[in-house]
């Protein structure tokens, strides 16, 4: 995880913040975006802005690899929200004889308590909250959600069990919400949250574990917040410019308004003696082209194969990765001019692959979508989401002209 900025130095993101407490008064939201968008950062910001008769509580589940520890980490950050009245002071205690866990210095232990027995913990505890903060809305951060599933499944696997714990997790949080009308939940995290779901549910299990949630797409900066945070950044860091504005349109034309590549972009221009915007262009391109990656682009590679698991059947005993037709899709769109139907995306694979049904296509680019490759027009015309990105495939799989 990137370090993350105090609040009072987070540029803009009010308007979508607004948005997110205006449709979280009646639902549960899903974040989607792709990696180092700001989601971590908008979800601080949520937590340290919460509007009166909020209760916010933040949890990073990277490091949370079974149930059992995803249900302490729950438990340890909502301690204090158990009843303090007379009457209850022993309340968080009475929770843990409950469920048979123990407390010391605020870090919260669990018994090894077998299949599902950590539901009955989690179920309690949230009731128990909920009942003891009626008049309140109490609402549960959840960032790196799918990486946790990804890795409890993982484990589980490596163990042979079959118990399918990530998606009970899901279940069990759905069936939460249901339950208490003034829970709230944000899920986000770098991995999409449909193809952790896709491989939790393998194709007869008709779990729906967000359906009843709404989704908001986190998308980048404003252009004059972008402009804002690379003039901020530019001061900070003492950068010599031709001039401050031409430079820092530059950074924003140049970064697609992500603000961890304006950031990236700016430190490494400490080292230039007057920077121009010609010098902002040269960098993005040693940048793009550097072997090293230091901007991590090669990830929007290597997932592809990790994202798009599986063959295609072309008969005669032919099989094709389905990595393999996404890669030839991404080609196709990243070096046509105009956006592309689905038909031009079509014809385009053909003319490599003998893939003729064009449901394979259209089901490609859905998902492609999905994962904030491309965008769709209202036409249904497809082109890459991020120009940046775009640039970058070009040159990595060696497609410039
Ligand atoms: N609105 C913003 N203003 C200033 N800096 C930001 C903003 N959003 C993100 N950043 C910076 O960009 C980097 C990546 O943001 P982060 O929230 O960690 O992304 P994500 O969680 O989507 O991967 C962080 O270093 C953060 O400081
Ligand atoms: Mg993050």
């Amino acid at each position: 995880m990137a370090t993350q900025r105090a609040p009072e130095n987070v540029v803009g993101r009010d308007e979508l913040i607004a948005t997110i407490w205006r449709l979280l008064k009646r639902y549960s939201v899903v974040f989607t975006a792709e990696r180092r968008i700001g989601k971590t950062t908008v979800m601080r910001k949520m937590q340290a802005e919460a509007p009166a008769g909020i209760i916010v509580r933040y949890l990073d589940l990277e490091k949370v690899d079974s149930p059992l520890r995803f249900v302490e980490v729950m438990l340890g950050e909502v301690r204090e929200l158990l009843p303090t009245t007379e009457r209850a002071k022993d309340g968080f205690k009475s929770l843990m004889a409950a469920v048979g866990g123990t407390e010391l210095g605020g870090v919260v232990k669990l018994p090894e308590c077998g299949k599902k027995g950590w539901q009955p913990a989690l179920e309690k505890t949230i009731a128990c909250i909920c009942g003891n903060h009626s008049e309140s809305t109490l609402l549960f951060l959840f960032d790196e959600l799918p990486y946790m599933l990804q890795k409890i499944m993982v484990r589980e696997r490596d163990q042979g069990s079959n118990e399918n714990a990530a998606l009970a997790i899901l279940d069990s949080l759905r069936a939460m919400r249901l339950e208490h009308g003034n829970l709230r939940m944000v899920y986000t995290g770098s991995i999409g949250l449909h193809h952790v779901i896709d491989s939790l549910r393998g194709d007869e299990y008709a779990s729906q574990p967000t359906n009843e949630m709404e989704t908001v797409e986190i998308g980048p900066l404003a252009p004059a917040d972008a402009q804002d945070l690379a003039k901020r950044l530019l001061a900070e860091e003492k950068i010599r410019c031709s001039s401050v504005e031409d430079v820092a349109a530059a950074l924003v034309a140049l970064t697609d308004r992500v603000p961890f590549y304006i950031e990236r972009l700016v430190t490494h221009l400490y080292e230039e003696s007057t920077v121009t915007p010609e010098t902002v262009r040269q960098r993005v391109a040693r940048h793009l082209t550097d072997d090293n990656d230091p901007w991590e682009m090669e990830h929007f590679r290597t997932r592809i194969r990790i994202y798009y698991p599986g063959n295609l059947d072309l008969g005669d005993r032919r099989v094709l990765t389905r990595a393999e037709i996404v890669m030839t899709v991404l080609d196709v769109v990243a070096t046509r001019e105009a956006a592309q139907s689905i038909d031009e995306v079509h014809a385009a694979v053909k003319a490599s692959w003998p893939v003729e049904d064009r449901n394979v296509v259209i089901g490609l680019l859905r998902k492609l979508s999905q994962d904030h490759y491309l965008i769709c027009d209202d036409q249904k015309r497809y082109s890459f989401r991020f120009p940046l990105i775009r640039k970058w495939w070009v040159l990595a799989r060696g497609l410039a002209r």
